[in-house]
């Protein structure tokens, strides 16, 4: 029957249709695979169609419904088109999990060009935006959804090098807290997550910038957190975005959570 969704123990998800940018690597894709797992059916959005084509494969080999979707978040055509090819193949979105980024190059202010600081916010920020502008409908109209904004702890710890990251970070962070006050009165619950430092193609193209480009404390930074294996595995903030989207989870609207609460909050 339309609107009523069974929930199975272990499959928390099961009868919703959840979108994920940034869904063809890292923590997007363990996320995509986590929540079809979970009985959610996924559209895997990214800009590289070989990536969200091979998850989205995977996710199906296991049983799962999975849709590869093209999507560009900062194109305003493009995030339409997106959430008209999932609503066609798998159903309208209940989940977004807001979780393109990009660092961009880490330099100091006085040494960054206005297009880098702009290409920054245009994902990190404005297609976090144009996704929920147009998932909020549907939800609000089946008076149900969740949103996930995949932050970074750099929106509340200042580093030198990472003025746009952090900036936009910071604005994300505000506009899910926005968000979960316009959600509130349709049952639309919006968080935003940290999740550490996690072993990711981002990682390993922060490790990668030399020295006399990023200066030799970002540099140690990157390094350090492969050297002394901080790093976490993808699958560690996956199950907190998966989580959040549970009904386990309803009373949080608008917290930004760090990695570290998870288990806190589970018990
Ligand atoms: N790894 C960490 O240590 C860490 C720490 C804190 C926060 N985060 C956040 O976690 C999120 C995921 O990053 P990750 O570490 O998993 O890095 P990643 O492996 O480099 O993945 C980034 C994803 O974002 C997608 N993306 C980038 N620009 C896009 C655009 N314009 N339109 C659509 N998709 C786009 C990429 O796909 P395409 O290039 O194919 O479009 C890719 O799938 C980011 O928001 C990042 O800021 C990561």
């Amino acid at each position: 029957m339309p609107g009523i969704v069974l929930r199975v123990e272990g499959r928390p998800h099961a009868g919703r249709v959840a979108l994920v940018t940034g869904g063809g690597r890292g923590i997007g894709a363990a996320t995509a695979r986590l929540l079809s797992r979970e009985g959610a059916a996924v559209a895997v959005a990214a800009r590289t169609m070989d990536e969200v084509s091979s998850v989205a494969r995977e996710i199906e080999a296991n049983g799962g419904a999975a849709l590869p979707v093209a999507l560009d978040v900062t194109d305003e055509e493009s995030v339409a088109g997106a959430f008209e090819r999932a609503r066609a193949g798998l159903g309208p979105v209940d989940i977004l999990i807001n979780n393109a980024g990009t660092p961009g190059v880490p330099l100091p202010v006085d040494r960054m060009e206005l297009s880098d600081w702009r290409r920054v916010f245009d994902v990190n920020v404005t297609g976090a935006f144009l996704c929920a502008r147009e998932a909020l409908p549907h939800m609000a109209s089946g008076d149900w959804g969740r949103i996930v904004n995949v932050s970074s702890a750099s929106a509340r710890h200042p580093m030198a090098g990472m003025a746009a990251y952090g900036a936009s970070k910071a604005a994300l962070d505000q506009l899910t807290r926005v968000l979960a006050l316009e959600g509130e009165p349709h049952n639309v619950a919006v968080t935003g997550v940290y999740p550490g430092v996690v072993d990711t193609r981002m990682q390993e193209e922060s490790r990668a910038f030399p020295p006399d480009l990023i200066g030799k404390p970002l540099h140690r930074m990157f390094q350090g957190y492969s050297d002394f294996g901080i790093l976490r595995l993808p699958e560690e903030p996956a199950e907190l975005i998966s989580y959040l989207c549970t009904a386990e989870a309803d009373r949080l609207n608008g917290h930004i959570i760090r990695l570290e609460q998870l288990q806190a909050l589970r018990e």
